[in-house]
């Protein structure tokens, strides 16, 4: 089966934009791909976390990344930092990148605008430990939203400039990675503004519904949502001209299935957007409630929780140790006797 590596940073409550972006792929690829998936502790320390919170974080995004359906007997799960390989390869790779690329990386200029205050020899090296998460486990496949798709790059131009240096044609010590970007749902927008990405780190919560917002405020908040000021107001997706309206198309069909005609179809003479609103909101609910029934129930259950978490790790690091072996020699490192 081919290989896939995903991962999801601890860095907030994570929203419906990574549901439908990425989580969601998860749990459908387990069956025809041998999935790696973690949960990215050591990224989401670029930017400051309270520790405390980030404890919490990491375990809540553990236990959603179950409560979707990523199932530990098919995949691997697990929290980067316990697998040391990935700081390690991602030592390597630091010396393999050159600061222009980096430079160049859209993330790190909003970012680093955004944490004026903090902007960090880490955050800056983002991408490049991304690149050893996706190249420690050979994979083929890398489930994400479009946002990640220059990192993608990134990953691909690293590992073939590392086999062209040390590996051969016929054994390459990385295998170059493609992004796995969903046709629908790859940018979920902001709800306030439609231009924007829904980010889980903002700090207008308007923007954002998180996979565990109760449903009277996924109600609310959707019936705020930004739509536009067309007379009479129309249900037609137009992604120049009303891009709040298309965005709530794609979570609407995101939660139901239905598609873009369908839903024109159902409110071609509805000269208002209450209605389709509510309608929103009630399938983004519908949607969440099974998952926020798991959440509880999982996360109310540590012994499970680290006993995936250990048998992921195990797993992982398994893996990953062969391809840190192949970069240590290929660089030139003696074996440690
Ligand atoms: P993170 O935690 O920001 O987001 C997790 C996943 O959710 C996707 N996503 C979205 N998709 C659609 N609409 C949105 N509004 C939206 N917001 C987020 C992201 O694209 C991502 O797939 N750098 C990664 C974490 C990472 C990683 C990796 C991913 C670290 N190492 C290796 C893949 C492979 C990130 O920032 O995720």
């Amino acid at each position: 089966k081919p290989i896939v590596l995903s991962g999801v940073q601890p860095s907030g409550e994570l929203s419906i934009g990574n549901y439908m972006g990425a989580l969601r792929q998860w749990e459908q690829m387990q069956d025809d791909f041998d999935c790696q998936y973690c949960v990215v502790d050591l990224h989401a320390i670029t930017v400051r976390q309270d520790p405390k919170a980030l404890h919490e974080a990491t375990l809540d995004a553990l236990a959603i990344c179950l409560a979707v359906g990523v199932d530990p007997k098919k995949s691997s799960l697990f929290v980067q930092s316990h697998v040391p390989e990935h700081a390690q390869l991602g030592w390597i790779l630091n010396c393999y990148t050159q600061m222009g690329e980096l430079n160049r990386m859209t993330q790190f200029k909003d970012k680093s605008a955004r944490h004026a205050n903090d902007v960090n020899v880490g955050l800056y090296g983002y991408p490049v430990l991304m690149a050893a998460d996706i190249l420690l486990y050979g994979a083929h496949k890398v489930p994400v939203g479009s946002d990640q798709k220059q990192h993608l790059e990134l990953a691909r131009d690293i590992a073939n400039r590392f086999n062209n240096l040390y590996g051969s044609e016929d054994q390459p010590i990385f295998e170059v990675p493609e992004p796995y970007i969903p046709a629908m749902n790859a940018r979920v927008m902001s709800l306030q503004d439609a231009t924007r990405k829904m980010s889980k780190s903002d700090d207008n919560r308007k923007n954002v519904i998180t996979l565990l917002e109760e449903p009277k405020s996924i109600l609310k908040k959707i019936n705020k949502a930004q739509t536009d000021a067309q007379n009479p107001p129309s249900i037609i997706h137009d992604v120049e001209n009303k891009a709040g309206i298309a965005n709530l198309m794609g979570l609407y069909s995101g939660a139901t299935g239905k598609t873009f005609a369908d839903i024109e179809a159902q409110y071609a003479g509805v000269e208002m957007y209450g209605p389709f609103k509510k309608d929103v909101g009630e399938a983004i609910v519908a949607m969440l409630e099974p998952v926020q029934a798991e959440y509880k129930r999982i996360r109310a259950d540590r012994a499970y929780m680290d006993a995936v978490m250990k048998a992921g790790a195990e797993k992982a690091s398994a893996r990953a140790a062969v391809t840190l072996k192949k970069a240590y020699e290929a660089v030139g490192f003696v074996a440690r006797p």
